[in-house]
C-alpha cells in the first residue's frame, strides 16, 4: 500500500524503488480507455502490427536524451528528419523527378505546431500587411482558429455545404482579399473525412498570388495508398499547382507515437519565413525551425523507426485493411433504423448522425461506450446535426463484426432510455446567456449538477490495489460522471462562445495539483 505521505505526492521525501514507481504508472494507465484492441475511435492510431510498440518505445529510448537544439551537435537527429521530410515529400507528390522537386520542411510536433508554423511563415512573408487575415473553410481543423488566435491573425471562415460537407471553391476565391496571406483546406477533414475541393482551392489562391496549404494532417499518409488501392481519391498534394504547403501527421496514420508531424513547403523560400533567429543576446545563437527550442529525439527515432520498419507495402497492406474496417462499420451504420452516414466514406472516418429526434446521439455514444466501444461525439454547428466520429484504424479490422450487433443493441437502448432530459431552465439558460455572464458560481453549479469536477480520483495511485473500474466503461470515475450525454446536451444547446468558456470552466476544475 502506498501511504498517505508518498502516495500523494510526485515529489516524495524518500525516492521510490523503480519497480514500484512503474507499477504507480500502470495504475494509472488502467484507469485510461484502452490504445490497443480497434474499439477506440478516436485519439490514438493502432495498426496492429506486433513488436512495433516495442520498436519505436527503444528508438525512443535511445534518442530520448538528444536534443534538437542544435542539429550540428546531434548529427543523428538531422538525419532522421531529413529521411521524415523526404518520405512525406515523395509520398505527396514531391521530390525529385515529380512537378515539385525543391519540397522542404521540417519536423514538428504535431498537426496543431505543423499548422500554426504555416501560418506563422504566411505571415511573416507579408510583413507589408498589417493586418493579415487567412481563408478558412468551417470544416477546417480548430488548429487554424488557434494559430490565428496565437498569431494575431484573422480568420475568415467560408460555411460548407451540408450536403457535401466541403467549402465551394467559388466561396474560398470569394473570401480571399488584399490581406489574405494564406488559404487552407483538408485533405480530409476530420470530422466528416471529406476531401475538399483541393484542385480548384489552390487555382484560386494561385491566381491571387496567395499561399495555399493543404491540411493532410489526418490523411495524408493514407490517401496515396488509397489511391494507390483503386480509391478515387483527388488531386491534393505538390502536383497541384497551387499547393504551396502541406502537413501530414506521422503520430495518425504513419503509426509514430505520438510527438510528430511534418511541415512541407514546396521550395525553401516558402519555409524561410517559418525560422526564428535569435542573436542579440549573451547566451548561444539561436536559430529554430518549429516552435520549440529544446526538442527531444525521442519522438523522430521512433517516427524514424516506424516508418523504416512498416515500409510501403506494410503501409499499402494496413490501408488495404483500413479501408476494410470502414466499408464493413459503414455498412453497420446503414443496416440500422433511425442512423445515416453524414457523407459516403471516401478515407478513414465513419461519421453518421440521428434521422428522428427520439434517438439522442450523445445517449447513443454512452450505450456504445458502456458496451466498450469508445465513439467521438460531434456537437451540432450551423446547419450540421450532431453527429458521431470514428476515426478508424486498421486495429479496428477484426472488430468490425461485433460492431454491428452492438451498434444495433445500443441504439435500442438509447431509444428505450430517450433524450438527455436536462431541465428546461438550464436549457433555457445555455441558449440565451452570454460567455461574460458566466460567474464563478454558475459554472460551479453547472458542474455540480452535471456530476462534474467531484474529487480527483486517480491521482495517488495504489499499485496494489484493483484497476480503478468504470461502472459503465464511459468515464475513469474521480471528477467525470459516469455517462457524458448531460454535458454534451448542454454543450449542444450553448453557442459557440459559451461552449467555449464553459469547456475551459470545465477543464479548469479538473486541472488542480495534488499536493
Ligand atoms: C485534419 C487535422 N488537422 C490538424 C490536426 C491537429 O493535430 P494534432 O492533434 O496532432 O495537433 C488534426 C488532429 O486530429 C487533424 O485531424
Amino acid at each position: 500500500m502506498i501511504d498517505e505521505e508518498t502516495g500523494r505526492r510526485a515529489l516524495p521525501g524518500n525516492g521510490l524503488p523503480a519497480e514500484r514507481v512503474l507499477a504507480e504508472v500502470r495504475a494509472l494507465r488502467a484507469a485510461d480507455r484502452p490504445t490497443h484492441g480497434g474499439r477506440l475511435f478516436a485519439y490514438v492510431y493502432d495498426p496492429a502490427v506486433p513488436g512495433l510498440d516495442e520498436l519505436a518505445a527503444a528508438a525512443h529510448a535511445g534518442s530520448a536524451h538528444v536534443n534538437g537544439l542544435d542539429p550540428t551537435a546531434f548529427p543523428s537527429l538531422l538525419a532522421m528528419e531529413n529521411a521524415l521530410v523526404g518520405a512525406a515529400a515523395r509520398l505527396l507528390g514531391g521530390g525529385p523527378g515529380s512537378a515539385a522537386p525543391d519540397v522542404v520542411g521540417s519536423v514538428t510536433s504535431g498537426g496543431t505546431e505543423s499548422l500554426i508554423l504555416a501560418v506563422k511563415a504566411a505571415r511573416d512573408a507579408h510583413p507589408e500587411i498589417a493586418a493579415p487575415r487567412i481563408v478558412v473553410p468551417a470544416s477546417a481543423h480548430a488548429a487554424f482558429a488557434k494559430a490565428a488566435h496565437y498569431l494575431r491573425v484573422a480568420v475568415d471562415l467560408v460555411p460548407v455545404s451540408a450536403r457535401t460537407l466541403r467549402p465551394a471553391a467559388a466561396d474560398v476565391a470569394a473570401a480571399i482579399g488584399p490581406e489574405t496571406v494564406l488559404v487552407a483546406c483538408s485533405a480530409p477533414s476530420y470530422a466528416h473525412g471529406v476531401v475538399d475541393p483541393v484542385a480548384e482551392i489552390a487555382g484560386a489562391a494561385a491566381a491571387a498570388g496567395v499561399r495555399c496549404h493543404v491540411d493532410a494532417c489526418f490523411g495524408g499518409w493514407t490517401l496515396p495508398y488509397l489511391r494507390r488501392l483503386g480509391a478515387d481519391v483527388p488531386p491534393f498534394d505538390f502536383a497541384v499547382a497551387g499547393v504551396t504547403s502541406i502537413s501530414v501527421d506521422l503520430h495518425k496514420y504513419a503509426y509514430a507515437p505520438k510527438g510528430v508531424s511534418v511541415l512541407l513547403h514546396r521550395d525553401a523560400a516558402l519555409r524561410a519565413p517559418q525560422y526564428f533567429a535569435y542573436a542579440d543576446w549573451p547566451g548561444y545563437t539561436m536559430v529554430n525551425p518549429v516552435i520549440a527550442s529544446t526538442r527531444s529525439g525521442g519522438p523522430i527515432a521512433a517516427a524514424y523507426a516506424t516508418v523504416r520498419h512498416l515500409g510501403d507495402d506494410g503501409y499499402l497492406r494496413l490501408a488495404a485493411t483500413t479501408r476494410d474496417a470502414v466499408a464493413g462499420l459503414a455498412d453497420a451504420v446503414r443496416a440500422v433504423d433511425g442512423l445515416r452516414l453524414m457523407a459516403e466514406p471516401e478515407s478513414t472516418v465513419v461519421c453518421f448522425t440521428a434521422t428522428d429526434a427520439g434517438l439522442d446521439l450523445f445517449v447513443l455514444v454512452d450505450e456504445l461506450a458502456a458496451r466498450g466501444w469508445h465513439t467521438q461525439p460531434q456537437l451540432s454547428y450551423a446547419d450540421l446535426p450532431p453527429s458521431v466520429h470514428l476515426t478508424v484504424t486498421a486495429a479496428v479490422a477484426p472488430r468490425v463484426a461485433e460492431f454491428g450487433p452492438d451498434l444495433a443493441d445500443a441504439v435500442a437502448a438509447a431509444r428505450a432510455a430517450g433524450p438527455v432530459g436536462l431541465p428546461a431552465e438550464l436549457l433555457a439558460l445555455a441558449s440565451t446567456l452570454t460567455a461574460d455572464a458566466l460567474t464563478p458560481e454558475l459554472v460551479a453549479g453547472l458542474a455540480a449538477g452535471l456530476g462534474l469536477g467531484g474529487p480527483a480520483g486517480a491521482t495517488a495511485p495504489d499499485p496494489d490495489a484493483a484497476a480503478p473500474g468504470r461502472s459503465d466503461g464511459t468515464a475513469p470515475g474521480g471528477p467525470l460522471p459516469g455517462r457524458m450525454a448531460p454535458v454534451n446536451a448542454l454543450l449542444d444547446a450553448a453557442p459557440p462562445a459559451l461552449r467555449e468558456r464553459l469547456l475551459v470552466e470545465f477543464v479548469g476544475l479538473l486541472q488542480r495539483p495534488t499536493y
